[in-house]
């Protein structure tokens, strides 16, 4: 049996390509207030056109802002990329790498993902990886094949001793979007197979690392899902567009440290 070790919550707002600047602007307006130093850590991640403006706002406030991607390259002829410099520049504190969407509509790799993660932590963003199955994967009885490949790709570059810096998201792909959230009992059992990936590079290290579950969560569900032993938190897209709605979901969290 592993010694507990507290895992300070994370609630990841994965925006995607929604919201310009200015509805960025009423949703911070709304909900910059109700936020307190107290209770789980809180990332909002814009796109890059609204990034500068929310890490502008979130600075000095306790919450955090992320982008949604970067290249690993620092500068160059990369066309429509931008790199950890330049989110640093800004104050970004995070960044979301490996999307189920990202991977699917725009060709991510898991080896330009494990250059990506490495760079993200050698810059000092905290990286949010993503990982998770697809339908076809699950009901073929591949879930934790698929699992164990993108983890141990992915997190290849990165040293032992800065796996606690990076945040794990284990997103279904079924379950995006699509209002179909997984059972408590499928996310935990997923999640702890994950940690227990961790656990064979470093036992100590895996009982440090925060993963999320992602896949429709609602202010309904994440209390649930986050009460579970292993699930340390939620990457939330739809319901993170709306302020009372993400709020809720934060509310969730609390007193949910495993
Ligand atoms: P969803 O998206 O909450 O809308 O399902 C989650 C995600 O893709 O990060």
């Amino acid at each position: 049996m592993m010694f507990a070790m507290s895992r300070r919550p994370c609630i990841a707002a994965n925006w995607k390509m929604n919201k310009s600047i200015s509805e960025a602007d009423d949703f911070l307006d709304e909900f910059l207030p109700t936020q307190s130093a107290e209770g789980p850590e809180v990332v909002i991640c814009p796109t890059y056109l609204a990034l500068a403006r929310v890490a502008e706002r979130c600075a000095g406030t306790p919450v955090r802002s992320a982008a949604q991607n970067m290249y690993f390259e620092d500068s160059g002829a990369f066309t429509g990329e931008v790199s950890a410099p330049m989110l640093l520049e800004l104050g970004v504190d995070g960044v979301i790498l490996g999307h189920s969407e990202r991977r699917q509509y725009f060709g991510e790799t898991d080896p330009a993902l494990a250059r990506k993660v490495r760079r993200a932590l050698s810059a000092g963003l905290m990286p949010i990886l993503c990982v998770g199955e697809s339908l076809e994967q699950r009901e073929c009885g591949d879930t934790e094949s698929v699992l164990s490949g993108q983890v141990l790709a992915d997190l290849a570059e990165v040293h032992t001793d800065d796996l606690d810096r990076v945040v794990i998201a284990y997103e279904p792909i079924w379950a995006i979007g699509t209002g179909v959230t997984a059972t408590t009992d499928q996310a935990q059992e997923a999640i702890h197979f994950i940690r227990n990936l961790l656990r064979s590079r470093d036992p100590e290290m895996a009982e440090r690392v925060r993963i999320l579950y992602g896949g429709s969560v609602k202010p309904d569900n994440a209390a649930e899902l986050m009460s579970q032993p292993d699930i340390d938190g939620a990457l939330v897209g739809g319901a993170a567009l709306d302020p009372a709605g993400f709020g809720a979901i934060v509310d969730a969290s609390r007193g949910s440290g495993s």
